[in-house]
């Protein structure tokens, strides 16, 4: 059968367990030689017991757990082309040239120029002597499919990446638990969530917990904001709310461009309203704990995918990647989804935040 393998890449999601699950059972059912590779791009340089042939039942039993349980690490030797032809040289050995990675855009670029890159490293390792010449031609083709697991939904062409709806439940528990304590002292809370550049995650947890604000980095307020908060914040209480909720996203910024902290939205509650005010930051536990109904199930469609279409892939298809559109599993060009999410990047470093939402094609 074809060598296949599945690693994990960059900052872990809920979901990652499902999708390499659902790669490997499908792998082994379409009759492939299926391979985890451990710690992401650095298993696939380091090798040895790195990358492991795996079984049906290697995977029982993970997909009610959060994380990745084959690792993750962001790796730097990859970025290195003596890296990049250890990884090949071991990928050779096991006759491994479908590769599934499920990881956020820096990872799944960093495969479609591994990919890019593969006839070089094969002549270097050829001319080396490191493989022979029935290697060369035999594994002449490396194949990817891709997979985007991240809490922050920041992918352009997916409606949702894998993990993103854990990561909001986690969310939302942690603000409804706040809230009982916040109306006992009749407290105002900030909240810091997680999510980079991208609001998704803010935008949302706002609206799931009627959150009185939101700061989120592709709807930066003008200068009035401080008075326009504390008004509404106001209001709220003499409507007779007991408390108040802030979300601030960590990407939120002002017009021009400067950082909203949570430190300066207390600053500014707390200097004009006197109200007693405390600020969570909720960190990795927003990436931590067990996978939604939602991402486990999201995870095994797209792993199913991802292995069905690199067993249809002939020798000039382009690296792709899965993606959730209208609820429909789909595949697409992966470098086409990449260029469109730099272009979200560059529209929000030029200050053009409605293009950036335009281009995202949703939140
Ligand atoms: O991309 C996922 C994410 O959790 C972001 O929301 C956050 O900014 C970042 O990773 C944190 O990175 P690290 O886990 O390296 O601290």
């Amino acid at each position: 059968g074809k060598g296949l393998a599945v690693f994990t890449s960059g900052g872990d999601s809920q979901g990652m367990n499902a999708a390499v699950r659902a790669c490997v059972r499908m792998g082994i059912y379409l009759g492939c030689k299926v391979f985890f590779i451990k710690e992401g791009y650095q298993g696939m340089v380091d090798g040895g017991d790195n990358i492991v042939e795996a079984n049906w039942s290697s995977v029982s039993s993970i997909i009610h757990k959060g994380g990745t349980v084959i690792g993750s690490a962001r790796c730097m030797d990859f970025k290195e082309k003596v890296g990049r032809l250890k990884a090949a040289k071991n990928l050779i050995e096991r006759g491994i040239t479908n590769l599934v990675v499920i990881g956020g855009d820096g990872s799944l670029t960093g495969a479609n120029l591994f990919r890019q890159e593969w006839s070089d490293l094969l002549d270097q390792l050829l001319k080396e002597g490191s493989i022979t010449k029935e290697q060369r031609e035999k594994y002449a083709h490396l194949h990817i499919a891709g997979l985007v697991g991240s809490i922050d939904n920041d992918f352009c062409g997916t409606d949702m990446t894998i993990g993103t709806d854990s990561a909001l439940h986690r969310i939302i528990e942690a603000i409804d638990a706040i809230v009982s304590t916040a109306y006992s002292h009749q407290r105002t809370f900030i909240m810091e969530v997680m999510g980079r550049h991208c609001g998704y995650l803010a935008l949302s947890a706002a609206l799931a917990t009627e959150a009185d604000f939101v700061f989120a980095p592709e709807w930066p307020p003008d200068v009035n904001w401080p008075t326009r908060m504390c008004k509404k914040l106001e209001q709220e209480r003499t409507a007779g709310q007991r408390l108040n909720i802030i979300i601030v996203a960590e990407g939120a910024i002002d017009r021009d461009g400067k950082p909203i902290t949570a430190e300066k939205v207390k600053e500014v509650v707390v200097e004009n309203l006197k109200q007693d005010t405390r600020i969570t930051v909720l960190g990795h536990v927003q990436r931590g704990g067990s996978p939604s109904a939602f991402d486990r199930v999201l995870g095994c469609r797209m792993g199913a995918e991802a292995v069905m279409a690199l067993m249809e892939a002939t020798p000039g298809t382009e690296a792709c990647v899965m993606s959730l559109d209208g609820n429909q599993a789909v595949r697409l060009p992966l470098m086409e989804c990449v260029e469109k999410t730099k272009a979200v990047a560059k529209a929000m470093a030029d200050k053009q935040w409605d293009l950036a939402v335009q281009l995202r094609g949703r939140s």
